[in-house]
């Protein structure tokens, strides 16, 4: 496996929060580079065993030999089928690095990337039907608008939906070159960091990011088995904040639920008081991990 597929980020951190049982069974939910599943394998028994789930055909290349790991090629929205279809019902830890991987994001014609000359492709699985390039050319004004700014905190979400739909009424916008030319006389700000949270959003869309992490958590938390851990790595807010609730009160709303005598559900016990960020060094030699976001919760 080659080093540049991707880096991984606060791993020694993130194996060391997730092992409660050198012989236990575990997941990672987000195999990508196998950086984090490599590291587990390292400090795990010859009995344990860890899954390793990616929605992406080209995780399969990064598969050592190594008898204990099995990737289950699948989105993680389904780890609760997937792991009872593998005779697993419970596990002792789960963790999550979430996004995209460098491999994906410096394989230009995936997409991901405005500084690539490309289609709107951004399917994280190739085998999915639904491409940017379809969002932005199907997707009704109330739809494109809800996308840029919620998913992408664009600041002025309305001005460049009208400007999309204006582009698209004249030519499609096929690749990320016209998506470019288009949104050219309406950015704002830094032109990177708009560019940024224009395809953030349009790929946390195709790719139904949000949802998959909610039926991630719930699932995963079911499967957890009391005292075991889950550990999830964030690249922006919204993850972030939906990974906070579900910690603190078991729901990605931050619903306070109370049991019959008032007393506040926790079914998490917090082993991160505050995320972990990593440090000035690892953000120099790794850029990616400059967002990251590590946080871990003890089922109660
Ligand atoms: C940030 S990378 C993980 C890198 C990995 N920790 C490593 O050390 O190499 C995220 C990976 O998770 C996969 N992924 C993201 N969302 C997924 C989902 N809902 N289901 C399955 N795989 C997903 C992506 O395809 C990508 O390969």
């Amino acid at each position: 496996m080659i080093d540049t597929y991707h880096v991984p980020v606060l791993r020694d951190r993130t194996i060391e929060l997730l092992i409660t049982d050198l012989n236990g069974i575990y997941v990672d939910a987000t195999f990508g580079a196998g950086g984090h599943t490599r590291a587990l394998l390292q400090s795990l028994s010859k009995e344990a065993k860890v899954f390793g789930f990616d929605q992406d055909d080209d995780a399969a290349a990064n598969v050592g030999g190594d008898s204990r790991f099995q990737l289950c090629q699948y989105n993680f929205r389904f780890i609760k089928k997937v792991l009872r279809l593998n005779g697993v019902s419970q596990v002792d830890g789960i963790m999550a690095d979430l996004g995209v991987s460098s491999h994906q994001f410096d394989k230009e014609e995936r997409g991901f990337s405005y500084r690539g000359e490309a289609m709107l492709d951004m399917r994280m699985n190739q085998k999915s039907e639904l491409t940017a390039k379809t969002v932005l050319a199907t997707y009704r004004e109330s739809e494109l608008l809800n996308i840029f700014s919620v998913y992408g905190e664009v600041r002025n979400a309305r001005q460049l939906t009208r400007q999309i739909l204006d582009c698209r009424a004249k030519r499609p916008l096929e690749t990320t070159q016209d998506l470019l030319n288009a949104i050219n006389p309406v950015m704002k700000g830094d032109k990177f960091k708009y560019l940024a949270q224009v395809f953030q959003a349009l790929r946390i869309e195709v790719n139904d990011e949000l949802n998959a992490l909610k039926d991630l958590l719930e699932q995963g938390f079911e499967l957890l088995k009391p005292g075991g851990r889950m550990v999830v790595l964030t690249y922006h807010s919204l993850e972030d904040r939906m990974v906070k609730n579900f910690f603190k009160y078991g729901n990605i709303d931050g619903e306070i639920v109370s049991d019959f005598y008032g007393n506040i559900k926790r079914p998490f016990e917090i082993i991160t008081k505050k995320p972990i960020v990593p440090d000035m060094k690892e953000q120099k030699t790794n850029p990616r991990s400059q967002s990251a976001k590590l946080r871990a919760g003890a089922k109660v």
